[in-house]
């Protein structure tokens, strides 16, 4: 019933719509306050998404940034979407954004597409079928420690204790200097998946930032929790993110967050 090429396909469409206005000067505004910015490209590729899950599968709910929550709330599969991931560094023509969609059940994500329409790369996975770039299977590093791994760190200040992140870097960077801050959530998840990057932690996120990623993730074979260790639920709203392989996710949960928990 649900199917990777049609994902890809609005993705792919969605995607255009960015990449052809790229270059414009896109009208923007702010959201919550200064930081949170959305520009008329983010809503155009919303429209977009939502007028093709809407033909195809009109009696699903859809939870999506910029328009939020559509239809009853009691259907058993919801799309979950960010039309536009990445949108400071695209309003600063930074070429690292995506498009991100996926369909959930019971706060899991089971089939989900992220694309990048800079690179077409495009990232899917469906559950227990494996997680693919550009049709190739992709499976996550086996980095065995923290020594000279590559980091992605990064956290929204109006939502997250700033203290508790500079606690996690102090402590990694015994270990690297090799930290990202990418911009694009989404994104930072697939390149997690296929070993651009070793690990990655994240707080103040929505669901709509990691539905795809955690499904690509899982399907990559690494591992997804929140900061206690537990399972990313799609249907909480400000949600941690701590991502790696299996081995070193563990050592980043037991030597680097719970302990600062501790102190
Ligand atoms: C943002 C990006 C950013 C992350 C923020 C997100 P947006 O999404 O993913 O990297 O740090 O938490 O809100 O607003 O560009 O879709
Ligand atoms: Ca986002
Ligand atoms: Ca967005």
């Amino acid at each position: 019933m649900y199917s990777l090429e049609f994902l890809e396909d609005v993705a792919r469409g969605a995607g255009r719509i960015i990449k052809d206005k790229y270059h414009d000067n896109n009208a923007w505004r702010e959201k919550s306050g200064p930081g949170d910015v959305v520009t008329e490209v983010d809503e155009l590729s919303e429209r977009y998404i939502i007028d093709r899950v809407h033909c195809e599968y009109s009696h699903d709910d859809i939870l999506s940034e910029e328009a939020g929550a559509i239809g009853s709330g009691e259907g058993k599969n919801i799309w979950i979407m960010d039309p536009l991931d990445g949108t400071r560094n695209y309003m600063m023509r930074v070429p690292f954004f995506c498009v991100s969609i996926a369909v959930a059940r019971e706060g899991r994500a089971f089939i989900g597409v992220t694309y990048d329409p800079i690179h077409d790369e495009m990232f899917s996975a469906s559950r227990g079928e494996g997680a693919f770039l550009n049709g190739e299977r992709i499976r996550i590093p086996n980095q065995e420690s923290l020594e000279d791994s590559v980091i992605s760190v990064s956290w929204v200040k109006r939502k997250v204790d700033r203290g508790k992140f500079v606690e996690y870097i102090r402590d990694i960077s015994k270990d690297t200097s090799y930290f990202r801050r990418f911009g694009a959530a989404a994104l930072v998840m697939c390149y997690v998946a296929c070993g651009r990057v070793h690990g990655y932690l994240q707080g103040g996120l929505n669901p709509w930032d990691v539905a795809a990623g955690t499904l690509i993730i899982e399907e990559a074979g690494g591992v997804v929790t929140d900061f206690a260790g537990q399972p990313i639920n799609l249907g909480d709203k400000d949600i941690e993110v701590l991502t790696a392989n299996p081995k070193l996710h563990d050592l980043l949960l037991n030597r680097v967050i719970l302990r600062a928990g501790a102190s």
